[in-house]
């Protein structure tokens, strides 16, 4: 990539994305064309069409997504398979319309079936049934990925995907009713610090693995691979797990709050353990810097400075 390259970062705004943006800014790639959600709809394809036709990007990192935690995956598993679908076709078919150079498409790493051994390596792929609780979604990503391997093989086109473990860090979704794990915690733990609540009550039964990868690294890896990688599609995670109560204490320790930690055995908890294999990233040069610890420090910070 030039530095002074095209670059479409659909989904600027959220957590994914704006991190690749900085990321890229500190990489020194100046020309961007962003437009946030209320400005174009990537669900709408005339919209969408109309758009790379205009702008003409010559490269794409597809960060815009319907995201959300296991409730919100449980309750409108309809729109998260069609809006996901949507906007990943509409997306990727205009890319190779209108000739871009290269595209990135971020998936997730709920693509795997939920029996399949760990870690999960790519090539587990389509062996399995998929986790019931986010099926929509996962089958939506699994889509998206296929749509760039068919596009590479079929028209030569440089489409990549990488399948991301769990996130977080800043711009991340701190609302109780939609967020993931960490964001969820860290607004819990600072609440009940806030108030002076004895204890804090965790979903499930706190021993599940959660594999974090802090967003920021993410997009470092994301930005790493569009420099330099085409392929097939590739993991992206930290290598190791941790269980959703050592996840919980490294958050109670990093809020600071004092109180204890219950489990909430009848709450879901979503697959029981998921921990990527990075063994292709790490053969093409790429490893995460921060601890778990680290991470969650700056995005406490993060949210202190910017959701009080
Ligand atoms: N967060 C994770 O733990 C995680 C894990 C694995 C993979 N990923 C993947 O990483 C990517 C980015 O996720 P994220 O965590 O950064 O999510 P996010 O913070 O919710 O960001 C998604 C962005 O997409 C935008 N968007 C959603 N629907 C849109 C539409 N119809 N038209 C235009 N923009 C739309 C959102 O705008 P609004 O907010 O205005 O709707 C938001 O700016 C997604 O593909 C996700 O599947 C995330």
């Amino acid at each position: 990539m030039e530095k002074s390259a095209k670059i479409y970062i659909a989904g600027h705004k959220g957590m994914v994305g704006s991190a690749i943006h900085r990321k890229l800014q500190e990489r020194g790639y100046f020309n961007y064309v962003l437009k946030s959600h209320g400005e174009l709809d990537l669900t709408n394809q005339q919209a969408v069409e109309d758009f790379f036709m205009q702008e003409r990007p010559e490269y794409v990192f597809l960060a815009a997504a319907r995201v959300g935690g296991i409730a919100a995956n449980m309750a409108e598993p309809v729109e998260f398979l069609l809006e996901n679908l949507q906007i990943q076709c509409n997306v990727i078919k205009s890319a190779y319309q209108q000739q871009v150079k290269k595209l990135m498409f971020l998936g997730s790493s709920c693509i795997y079936p939920k029996d399949a051994p760990q870690p999960l390596k790519e090539e587990y792929l389509m062996t399995g049934l998929l986790e019931p609780t986010n099926e929509g979604y996962a089958v939506a990503k699994i889509a998206g990925l296929k749509l760039c391997e068919y596009y590479r093989r079929q028209y030569g086109a440089d489409f990549i995907s990488v399948m991301p473990c769990n996130l977080y860090g800043y711009y991340d979704n701190f609302d109780p009713e939609k967020s993931h794990i960490v964001p969820a915690l860290i607004r819990k733990f600072h609440e009940a610090k806030r108030k002076g609540e004895k204890s804090v009550t965790v979903w499930g039964t706190g021993e599940a693995y959660r594999e974090l990868l802090f967003a920021e690294e993410m997009a470092d890896a994301c930005v790493y691979l569009m420099e330099r990688y085409s392929g097939e599609f590739v993991n992206i995670g930290c290598g190791r797990d941790y269980t959703v109560m050592e996840i919980a204490q490294a958050v109670r320790k990093v809020v600071g709050y004092e109180g204890e930690i219950r489990t909430d055995p009848g709450k879901p908890e979503g697959m029981q353990r998921k921990v990527v294999d990075t063994g292709r990233l790490t053969r093409l040069g790429w490893t995460p810097r921060y601890t778990l610890e680290e991470g969650l420090a700056m995005t406490y910070q993060w949210y202190k400075e910017n959701c009080l």
